[in-house]
């Protein structure tokens, strides 16, 4: 069955005005490696830490600012948050389709809340918590492009013809603001695009982008701005001593036009000066260590890498299977081709490299959790390719083979193709990043002991189910599995009103 909404009663929750408070019991464990008697043994202690959190209930007016805005994704959201806030729907040549948010975990996805009469009860996940509606979302941003948003929804080819003539209106006004650009550090096939630029030293590029945010948030009234770069994947920047590699050689570099300083770090230090949350919604090292090192100082949110879309989601599901299932993945190999703009830009060597390191990490933490079936330092073989072909625009195709040790030395072999719909996935993921990285800044807590509420490190590891390579404090195991990551993500929601992590028990029934 399903239901709108809840409320918890609880002795460990309180609703006031301004906020929910919640006293939540974290259940863990805590490991030593004890000598007993001359010999090493693992001891497993449960342990239960106490922990209280509160989270701002204003929902805020927020304004979403996209990197890249006209491109196929940055389009492709603008119409379909349009397209829901007005109710349209279009024919098709199979039925009149309404618009919806399929493909986000936020808006078209529930969680259990219990059982009532033997039945099990689920509410939408955008119920745990107050969270902005996309109705009321404003979108700007920046492009090198200078095509209107009714404009780049035509170039994309990504939407029926029918919805693109209902949505244009609405549409054409929208014009990117002027973008960073630097021909070095994405393909030189993007060249053409490329007429509208910012001009100056990359400290002027910076200091114009955080006037743009200043004079967007004011010109249209918002409380909030997240922004997000959902523009071409570029070049991984070298990290070098001196550098980037802490905030002051950054800084410094900034100062002296260094020319190893790319496009999308501007966007993220001006996001950084001006307190804005930044996702990086591509694959490539935005977040050097000097950018990293400055978020944590100023306390401001960063999220990424690489949205988690198609392929990667599939392999970050199936290989969690394969090795929760006691079946060893050997090799991996994945194709995949696409014809759209991005598949254009990722066809030179350099930006294929930032998308073939994002893509080929995905598995670590699935195989180095069974040593029964990997030994110590073993890893499937695991290729990537990536081909340009236009013909298949945004219909991003991958195919996949998975083959695996099972019983007694046999070999079974999975192969999947899966049409990616590329924007289409993309879309309703960049809508759950950026609502939840504001939800995510409303929220504070504690462990007993500490004496101040604080935020959640500013490197977002609450995001990473929506990410390929998830950015994390360092230090941080890093999760790819992605129901793990789901669970992560609803677990920490549910502590926020006072809820048991979803533990998938039963027991009433046994
Ligand atoms: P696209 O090529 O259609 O759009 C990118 C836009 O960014 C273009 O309009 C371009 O003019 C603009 N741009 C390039 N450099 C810029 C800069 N420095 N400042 C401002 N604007 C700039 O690409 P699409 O399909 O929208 O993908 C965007 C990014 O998302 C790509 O890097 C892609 O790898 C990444 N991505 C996409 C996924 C998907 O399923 N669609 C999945 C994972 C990542």
């Amino acid at each position: 069955m399903f239901i709108e909404s809840f409320k918890v009663e609880s002795p460990n929750v309180k609703y006031t005005d301004d906020e929910i408070h919640s006293v939540y019991n974290y259940e863990t464990t805590e490991l030593v490696h004890e000598n007993k008697n001359g010999s090493y043994q693992w001891v497993v202690k449960p342990k239960s830490v106490q922990y209280e959190f509160k989270t701002d209930t204003h929902v805020p007016k927020l304004g979403v600012m996209l990197v890249g805005w006209g491109g196929n994704n940055g389009s492709t959201l603008t119409a379909g948050v349009i397209a829901n806030r007005e109710g349209i729907s279009w024919a098709t040549k199979d039925k009149v389709q309404q618009a919806n948010y399929f493909g986000s975990l936020t808006q078209a996805s529930t969680i259990r809340v219990g059982s009532f009469n033997g039945e099990e009860i689920y509410a939408p996940f955008k119920s745990l918590l107050p969270m902005v509606n996309p109705d009321d979302v404003v979108f700007g941003g920046w492009d090198i492009s200078d095509l209107n948003l009714a404009d780049s929804m035509t170039r994309a080819k990504v939407l029926d013809i029918d919805l693109q003539k209902q949505l244009r209106p609405y549409m054409e006004s929208m014009v990117p603001l002027p973008g960073i650009y630097d021909p070095d550090f994405i393909a030189a096939n993007q060249g053409s695009r490329a007429n509208h630029v910012i001009k100056g030293t990359k400290k002027e590029q910076m200091q114009q982008v955080i006037k743009d945010i200043r004079e967007f948030k004011e010109a249209n009234k918002v409380d909030k701005v997240v922004v997000l770069w959902t523009a071409n994947t570029e070049r991984y920047s070298n990290v070098i001593v001196g550098l980037n590699d802490t905030v002051e050689s950054l800084l410094a570099s900034l100062d002296k036009n260094e020319s190893e300083i790319s496009p999308s770090t501007l966007y993220a230090l001006a996001c950084i000066y001006e307190d804005v949350p930044f996702i990086n919604g591509s694959p490539q090292n935005t977040f050097v260590p000097g950018v990293i090192d400055l978020a944590i100082k100023r306390n401001v949110l960063i999220g990424g890498d690489d949205f988690k879309s198609g392929q990667t989601k599939m392999k970050s599901v199936l290989v969690d299977f394969l090795v929760g299932a006691g079946i060893k993945p050997t090799s991996i190999v994945s194709y995949n081709h696409l014809g759209n703009n991005d598949g254009m830009n990722l066809s030179a060597p350099q930006t294929f490299r930032s998308k073939e390191i994002s893509k080929s990490n995905v598995v670590d933490d699935m195989v180095s959790s069974n040593g029964i079936l990997y030994e110590p330092g073993e890893h499937p073989d695991h290729v990537i390719v990536i081909k340009y072909v236009p013909y298949v625009g945004d219909s991003k195709r991958a195919m996949d083979e998975y083959t695996s040790e099972i019983f007694m030395g046999g070999k079974s072999t999975i192969v999947m193709h899966n049409t990616c719909e590329d924007s289409l996935l993309a879309a309703p993921i960049i809508l759950d990043l950026v609502l939840l990285a504001e939800l995510s800044t409303r929220i504070q807590l504690k462990a007993v002991g500490e004496g101040k509420f604080h935020s959640f490190h500013p490197v977002a590891t609450i995001l990473s189910y929506l990410t390929k390579a998830p950015l994390v404090p360092p230090g941080t195991p890093v999760v790819n599995a992605l129901s793990k990551q789901r669970s992560m993500l609803e677990n920490i929601l549910r502590a926020c009103v006072g809820l048991a992590p979803e533990n998938n028990m039963i027991l009433e029934y046994k």
